[in-house]
C-alpha cells in the first residue's frame, strides 16, 4: 500500500472542522484590519528563498524541497509565505505605486525538518503581510490583530518581543557580539562557531544548553539600539503596557529567517511558538523592488488545531431514506429542491426505518424524512424533527 510521506500533514476529519473554523476566524479578523486575501504559487524559483530567507538560515541551508524541473529551472516548494508575497508585490508593481497594501494568505508550507510534536514537513500557515507603513503603529496593529485571533479562539499565549535594530545599530552590535563569542570560542558548540562567521546574531537562538547558559551574559541588542530604533521600541512597549497587553522582552529572540529588522515577535502557547513575525523593511529592495517598509506574521495552523475546541455543529438539514424501489426521480427532485438552502443526505438502501432514524441522528441531521409504501401511494412524505421529537405527514409537493 502506498502511504503518505513521513511528516506530510493532512487535514482530515475530525480536525477538518477546526481548520475551517480557524480560517474563518482569522480571515474575518484580518479583513477588519484591512487585509485582503491572496494566493501565491507553492512552487517558486529557489533563488527567491536564498535571497530572502537567507542562505545562512537552517531553512535554506538544510530544509528546502528543491529540485530541477523539466525545463532545467532550480525550483523549491515554498518553506514559508512571505518571500512569495513580496515577489508578487514587486511583480505587480505595487512597490512603485507606493500605497499601503495588506495581504493575507493560507496554505501548505514545506520544510524538510525532523518530524516531532508540532513540527512537520508539510504544514499549514495563515499569514499576513503589510506593505508601506513605516510607523510603529503598524507593529502594534499587527500584535493586536494576532491577539484578537487567539482571544477569539480562546487560546492562552505569551508574547515575546524584541527589536533587532536596523542597518545603523546592527553592524556595531554584531561586532560586540563576535568579540563576546571569541572570548568564549572554546566553549561554544560547532554550529555556533559556524554562525559566528555567517550570521553571529543567530547564535543567540542556539538550543544547546551550554551555549544558552553562556549567552545569558552576551551583549544585548536591546541595549545597543540606535536612537530611532530605541525610541520606536520604547513607544511600542509603552502603548502595549497602556493597553494592558502582556508581553516579555526577549533580547535573544532572533527568529529563524534572515530578513527581519526592528520589531520581532513570537506568540508562545504550551511551550510551542504558535506564530511568529516581525518587520522586514529591507526585503522588497533586496528582491529588486523599490524600498518599502513592511511587517507581517504567520500562524502555524497544526499547532492551533491542537489547542482549540469548537462547539458541536448545530443539528440541521434533511436525511432522506426510503426502502421503496424506483423512487430515484422523486428522491433526486426533493433533494435538489432542498439543497438550495439546506444540507441533504440521501439513503436509498436503509435496513429499516429505525436504522434510518439512527443514522440521521448520528450524522447530526435535524430532520429525518422517510418514504414508505403508504406515502408513495398517497404522494406524501413522513418527516421527524429529531430535535423537537415531533413528526409530520406532508404532501410531497409541499416539501
Ligand atoms: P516562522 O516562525 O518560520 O515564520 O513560522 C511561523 C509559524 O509556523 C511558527 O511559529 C510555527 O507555529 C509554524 N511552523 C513553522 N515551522 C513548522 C513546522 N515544521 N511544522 C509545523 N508548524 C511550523 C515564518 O514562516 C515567517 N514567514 C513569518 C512572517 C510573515 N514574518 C513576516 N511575515
Amino acid at each position: 500500500m502506498i502511504k503518505s510521506l513521513r511528516g506530510m500533514k493532512e487535514i482530515l476529519p475530525p480536525q477538518n472542522k477546526k481548520y475551517e473554523h480557524f480560517i474563518e476566524v482569522a480571515s474575518s479578523i484580518a479583513k477588519k484590519y484591512g487585509f485582503e486575501f491572496i494566493e501565491t504559487p507553492i512552487l517558486e524559483e529557489t533563488a527567491l528563498y536564498i535571497r530572502s530567507v537567507g542562505d545562512s538560515s537552517d531553512i535554506v541551508g538544510k530544509e528546502m524541497y528543491s529540485f530541477i524541473d523539466k525545463g532545467k529551472n532550480d525550483v523549491s516548494l515554498r518553506p514559508e509565505g512571505t518571500a512569495g508575497v513580496v515577489r508578487s508585490f514587486i511583480q505587480q508593481k505595487y512597490d512603485k505605486a507606493g500605497q499601503v497594501k495588506r495581504f493575507f494568505y493560507y496554505g501548505p508550507m514545506f520544510r524538510y525538518e525532523r518530524p516531532q510534536k508540532g513540527r512537520f514537513r508539510q504544514f499549514h500557515q495563515f499569514g499576513c503581510e503589510s506593505f508601506g507603513e513605516d510607523s510603529y503603529i503598524e507593529d502594534i496593529n499587527i500584535i493586536l490583530m494576532m491577539g484578537d485571533i487567539f482571544d477569539k479562539l480562546n487560546i492562552e499565549y505569551t508574547i515575546k518581543l524584541n527589536s533587532l535594530g536596523c542597518d545603523e545599530c546592527t553592524p556595531p552590535y554584531r561586532k560586540k557580539l563576535v568579540k563576546f563569542l571569541d572570548t568564549n570560542i572554546e566553549e561554544i558548540c560547532d554550529d555556533c562557531k559556524t554562525r559566528r562567521d555567517t550570521n553571529p546574531i543567530r547564535t543567540l537562538d542556539c538550543k544547546n544548553p551550554n551555549c544558552q547558559s553562556l549567552y545569558v551574559n552576551a551583549p544585548k541588542i536591546t541595549t545597543n539600539l540606535c536612537q530611532n530604533c530605541d525610541s520606536d521600541f520604547e513607544k511600542i512597549k509603552k502603548i502595549l503596557n497602556s493597553m494592558n497587553i502582556k508581553y516579555e522582552v526577549d533580547s535573544n529572540l532572533v527568529r529563524g529567517l534572515d530578513y527581519y529588522n526592528k520589531s520581532a515577535f513570537e506568540f508562545i502557547s504550551e511551550g510551542l511558538a504558535i506564530a511568529g513575525g516581525g518587520r522586514y523593511d529591507k526585503l522588497t529592495s533586496m528582491l529588486g523592488g523599490k524600498d518599502t517598509p513592511a511587517i507581517g506574521f504567520a500562524i502555524g495552523i497544526e499547532r492551533i488545531i491542537e489547542l482549540i475546541e469548537i462547539p458541536e455543529d448545530k443539528k440541521d438539514g434533511y436525511y432522506i431514506g426510503t426502502m421503496c424501489e424506483d423512487l430515484d426521480e422523486l428522491l433526486l427532485t426533493l433533494a435538489h429542491k432542498k439543497r438550495k438552502e439546506n444540507k441533504v443526505h440521501l439513503n436509498v438502501n436503509p435496513k429499516s426505518l429505525k436504522a434510518t432514524l439512527k443514522s440521521a441522528d448520528k450524522l447530526g441531521f435535524k430532520y429525518c424524512v422517510f418514504i414508505g409504501e403508504d406515502e408513495v401511494k398517497d404522494n406524501k412524505i413522513w418527516i421527524k424533527d429529531l430535535q423537537e421529537k415531533t413528526e409530520l405527514l406532508i404532501n410531497q409537493k409541499d416539501f
